[in-house]
């Protein structure tokens, strides 16, 4: 099973719901089945660790996120993953426009939690507060996948 987790600059969002996203399935016994990346649509950070900001509130959290670097999506993407996850619509309808024939499963990453948000705002422009929100809502949004990715896994 291969998850790709995507949001605009794969700096903020999608590095702390990827790093959260492997601390479960470790968890959960499950980091051997279940293959993950992270992924911007844009390309202006491609390269990079995660933001400063993002790293911080992450590791507080007790995430390591300092492996991470920067990629854009890309159209093998679309072929190699199971499940192509948006932090928000606007991502969403990106994956969509470039998915072509893909077989993927593209959703909003928070389509399988029961947060009251359904998507991750974009904490780049905003305060500390804005990445502490996005850590709980990855968190909340990891469990729902993971129990989703359950039913999917042969026994
Ligand atoms: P992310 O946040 O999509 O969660 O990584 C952003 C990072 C960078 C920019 C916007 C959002 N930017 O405009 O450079």
């Amino acid at each position: 099973m291969r998850v790709l987790l995507v949001c605009l600059g794969n700096i903020c969002r999608s590095p702390a719901a990827h790093g959260v996203l492997l601390h479960q399935l470790a968890e959960a016994g499950l980091a051997d089945r279940v293959a993950v990346d992270s992924a911007g649509t844009g390309d202006w950070h491609v390269g990079r660790p995660p933001d400063p900001r993002m790293l911080s509130a992450a590791q507080q959290r007790g995430y390591d996120l300092s492996p991470l670097r920067a990629r854009q999506v890309c159209a093998a993407d679309f072929d190699e993953y199971d499940y192509i996850l948006a932090m928000d619509n606007s991502n969403l309808a990106d994956l969509r426009s470039l998915a072509g024939a893909s077989r993927a499963h593209i959703a909003l990453f928070l389509s399988f939690g029961d947060t009251a948000l359904r998507e991750v705002p974009d904490p780049y422009y905003g305060g500390d507060e804005g990445f502490v929100e996005v850590l709980e809502l990855v968190e909340a949004g990891s469990r729902g996948l993971i129990a989703r990715l359950k039913q999917d896994l042969p026994a």
